[in-house]
């Protein structure tokens, strides 16, 4: 009797600490914005066009979570926000533009082939802009559906990442290979540094408070840039380009810092994270820094990944040896190490703060129940065959 009363009491005490504790715990919403680095999906959605996305094989042949199946990614699996929802303990955010997704959680309307100007790819994806624009139209449903108060403190809460500019220079990289350094892409640096500031403008005016900055690559050392100097060199002008670019970010984000009331962010560096991996690639875990895994030419450098006759491209044994999956993007392996080296602060290489922090100031995240396989399958778009 007194043995089943004491059970009683512990059940009871343990329901009160699990769901009270939940009641107040605030979960930490994740909303991305970009380019292919960080498109989950989203161009699979789009109506007017058919051919920006990867969602075809070998895209994805490597995620077992994602049944070996293409999802739109550019990557041989996941993508460095997927990681990062991994260590945030957050599901899968799925892309804003899939029909009954889940977005309680965040939302993706990342686009492969954006740009910060509405100019790129002009008709093709979705601009920076036109995604803030859904970001305000998925904020307003939401208030409507919470109130003011509740919708407020999630979208002060929660973290944006912003991963986007390659795609603003690849017409000036691809253009010539002459290119002067002079003032026609001084300018085009300045134009799209101040397009990139009035969207993050936007974005605080809508409550976003602690941003993920994505600084660019080192476009000109990317197998589909070596593609284009003689001796296989990295490209010089579009290795100018991406430096010039990212020192205006960094002025850009400290001056917000110092303007804009509660303003917070995060910068990775990752033109040296992924200089380091392409230079020394076994002291990271991989084999071949230069070549793409998929891909033909020089390098594997010309696109061809998966389009077309399977015959016209060249796909690698095996993925996790290389640093590059295609000619512009990384291996998943890569991926993992950049979401990790964001979320600690390894190497120095995520300023002033490591991203862990911005999940982890409020009270401490609800730990989500691990997704099943019908639910991951809804994320991703797939219907839930045998096959699988
Ligand atoms: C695409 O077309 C479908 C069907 O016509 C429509 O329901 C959906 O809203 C459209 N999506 C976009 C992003 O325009
Ligand atoms: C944004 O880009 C357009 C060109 O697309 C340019 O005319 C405009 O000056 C830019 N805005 C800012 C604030 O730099
Ligand atoms: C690929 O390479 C990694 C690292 O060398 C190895 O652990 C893995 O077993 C290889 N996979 C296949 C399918 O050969």
């Amino acid at each position: 009797m007194g043995k089943a009363f004491s059970s009683i009491c512990v059940v009871l005490l343990y329901a009160f600490l699990v769901l009270g504790r939940s009641a107040y715990a605030k979960m930490i919403n994740f909303f991305v914005f970009g380019d292919s680095t960080v498109d989950t999906g989203t161009n699979k959605y789009l109506n007017f066009t058919k051919e920006s996305g990867a969602n075809f094989f070998p895209y994805g042949e490597n995620a077992a979570e994602f049944f070996g199946k293409p999802t739109g990614r550019f990557s041989d699996g996941k993508v460095v926000t997927d990681f990062i929802a991994e260590l945030a303990n957050l599901p899968l955010i799925p892309p804003y533009l899939k029909p009954h997704a889940d977005l309680s959680y965040g939302a993706n309307f990342a686009s492969a082939g954006a740009g910060i100007l509405e100019a790129t790819h002009k008709g093709k994806t979705l601009a920076l802009e036109v995604q803030v624009n859904l970001f305000v139209e998925f904020q307003e449903k939401l208030k409507r559906k919470l109130g003011s108060v509740k919708s407020k403190e999630i979208f002060s809460n929660a973290v944006y990442c912003i991963s986007i500019g390659i795609t603003d220079y690849k017409a000036v990289f691809q253009g010539n290979s002459k290119l002067q350094l002079s003032k026609p892409s001084d300018d085009l640096v300045r134009i799209v540094i101040g397009n990139l500031s009035a969207q993050t403008q936007v974005l605080y005016n809508h409550g976003a408070r602690k941003f993920l900055f994505m600084s660019l690559k080192d476009t000109g050392c990317m197998p589909g840039m070596r593609l284009m100097t003689n001796d296989g060199s990295c490209f010089a002008p579009a290795t100018y380009l991406t430096e010039y670019h990212n020192m205006a970010l960094e002025q850009l984000l400290m001056g917000f810092a110092s303007k804009l009331v509660g303003f917070q962010y995060t910068l990775f560096d990752q033109f040296k994270f992924i200089n380091a991996r392409t230079q020394t690639p076994i002291k990271y875990g991989f084999f071949d820094g230069l070549n793409a895994c998929c891909g033909c030419g020089r390098f594997r450098g010309l696109r061809t990944c998966g389009r077309n006759n399977p015959k016209r491209y060249h796909l690698c044994r095996n993925a996790t040896t290389h640093v590059w999956f295609d000619s512009f993007h990384y291996t998943q392996g890569v991926q993992r190490q950049a979401a990790e080296t964001i979320w600690q602060g390894k190497d120095h290489l995520i300023r002033p703060r490591p991203l862990k922090h911005f999940f982890m100031d409020e009270t401490s995240q609800v730990r989500h129940r691990k997704q099943g396989k019908a639910q991951i399958a809804s994320t991703l778009g797939f219907a839930l065959s045998k096959s699988i």
